[in-house]
């Protein structure tokens, strides 16, 4: 069965030597996402039937690290070029419309880039995405007639004095009409400079039967810039991350230093939120209207409502925090924490599987975890749930305007009655009733005449 809808080819066969890593080089992280992630997720939002991955060094690992059901994988045993790796892959192609081909390690290409070349593909040219570089030291060039059409993409290592002087060179990317591209690939050779099967001969190959070869030039050398070392990838995470700030701050968001925050994720950040310097987000993160998060924040997976204030020095994990909170400095919020309206979790608390109601308050070194609280209870300072037996973990329940006073050590499974008090320094194991004073602590004494001991003379 043949469509006409246009189908890709992402070349990940190669194995990254230059990264000295046992992690095939198209797993490295970019924002939070392998680099094939950011190709894969480009192409998609292109409407693709078909997505062909090339790939060879690490293969399972490529796969298990991205599963999908719309890829089909396609093994590259051995590396003998990328003329090679697209001939593994066009049998699977069933389009009679454009494929696409580009690389596994180029994860900052546009989607309109990649638009733009099958456009042309579609109206049966071979497209070739190209730019314009200061050092075009190792990529292929393209090379023209006196005319202005390409002709050739001549690699570095095959290339004249003459050509090499040519300063717009071959990002990788193609794309062409099927049917085309499988007659072409069938007549590769590896008569090179590198004994490979060469995909830049396409261009020769259309050139001959009088296809027309149209490039599409970026202005961005990020968009095609690849990733061979980690010095490469630490480039192209600054580039990614500067990217990511500019839409935030177009959004209205200000941060106070650009080149200082990181998003590792998707991020939905309101406007009028401020952002201080290194700030961490990482997956799903949301920031609603008018709150402030202080410096030095790690935010993951967390919902943060708006007129917050989170203070420096806090990490917040899988949680959410009701709006007008106050949060820090140097707080830690943990998975399944559900700050209500108005809370405040001060410095050095830990919060963690704990529902804590309107205007709770938490101010100082202290530890919630598996707790209930309610509505405007106020929580002293080193006060702890002792949610851990040991064995299993219990639940600390604190009704509504209860008072915990400092120091306090909640033994759960407990209770905390509604409008009860809990004395400094207590112990409590069992329930507390409802509006009245509880205390667990002996009593104080002190010992009229008792001596300090004094240092033995020897
Ligand atoms: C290739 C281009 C060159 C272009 C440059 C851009 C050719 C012959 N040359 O050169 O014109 O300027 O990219 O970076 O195409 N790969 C496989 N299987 C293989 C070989 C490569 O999957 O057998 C994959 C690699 O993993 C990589 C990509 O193809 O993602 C490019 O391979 P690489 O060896 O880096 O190509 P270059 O020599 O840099
Ligand atoms: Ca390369």
């Amino acid at each position: 069965m043949t469509t006409s809808s246009p189908e890709a080819v992402v070349l990940a066969a190669g194995q990254g030597t230059r990264m000295k890593s046992s992690l095939p080089k198209v797993l490295h992280d970019l924002g939070g996402k392998p680099l094939l992630g950011h190709v894969l997720e480009t192409v998609r939002s292109l409407g693709t039937s078909a997505i062909h991955v090339v790939y060879g060094h690490g293969g399972d690992a490529v796969q298990n690290a991205l599963p999908a059901d719309d890829l089909n994988w396609v093994h590259q045993a051995e590396q003998l070029g990328t003329g090679h790796a697209v001939q593994r892959a066009i049998p699977h192609v069933h389009s009679d419309g454009a494929v696409l081909m580009l690389y596994g390690d180029v994860p900052l290409v546009k989607r309109a880039t990649l638009q733009r070349a099958l456009d042309i593909a579609a109206s049966g040219s071979l497209a070739v995405v190209t730019a314009r570089l200061e050092d075009p030291t190792g990529y292929g060039r393209i090379v023209r007639s006196e005319s202005g059409s390409v002709t050739a993409i001549r690699e570095h290592k095959d290339a004249s004095q003459e050509e090499l002087a040519i300063d717009e060179i071959n990002s990788g990317i193609m794309a062409g009409p099927v049917p085309q591209v499988r007659t072409w690939l069938a007549r590769l050779d590896n008569n090179n400079a590198q004994g490979e099967l060469y995909l830049t001969d396409l261009v020769e190959a259309a050139v001959t039967d009088a296809v027309p070869v149209e490039t599409v030039l970026v202005d961005d050398e990020n968009e095609i810039s690849g990733v061979n070392d980690r010095v490469q990838l630490a480039e192209l995470e600054r580039a990614y991350q500067r990217e990511r700030a500019e839409a935030l701050m177009r959004a209205g968001v200000t941060l106070r230093d650009p080149a200082r925050i990181d998003i590792r994720g998707e991020v939905d950040v309101a406007p009028d939120v401020t952002i201080d310097v290194n700030v961490i987000l990482e997956g799903h993160v949301r920031i609603g209207a008018g709150t402030t998060i202080g410096a030095n924040c790690v935010i993951t997976d967390a919902d943060i409502a708006s007129g917050v204030t989170v203070l420096p020095n806090c990490v917040i994990e899988k949680a959410t925090i009701g709006a007008g909170s106050r949060v820090g400095p140097f707080a830690r919020v943990r998975p399944d924490a559900e700050l209500g309206e108005d809370v405040h979790v001060g410095n050095f608390v830990e919060v963690k599987k704990s529902k804590l109601g309107r205007g709770a308050k938490v101010n100082h070194l202290s530890y919630v975890g598996d707790a209930e609280v309610g509505e405007r209870v106020n929580v002293g300072a080193g006060t702890i749930t002792c949610n851990y037996d040991g064995a299993n973990k219990h639940k600390t329940t604190i009704g509504d305007d209860a008072f915990i006073g400092s120091g306090a050590m909640l033994v759960a499974p407990v209770t905390v009655g509604t409008g009860a008090t809990i004395g400094a320094g207590s112990t409590i194991n069992r329930d507390a009733p409802d509006g009245e004073l509880t205390v667990a602590r002996v009593k104080q004494r002190s010992i009229s005449g008792w001596k300090r001991p004094e240092k033995i003379k020897k």
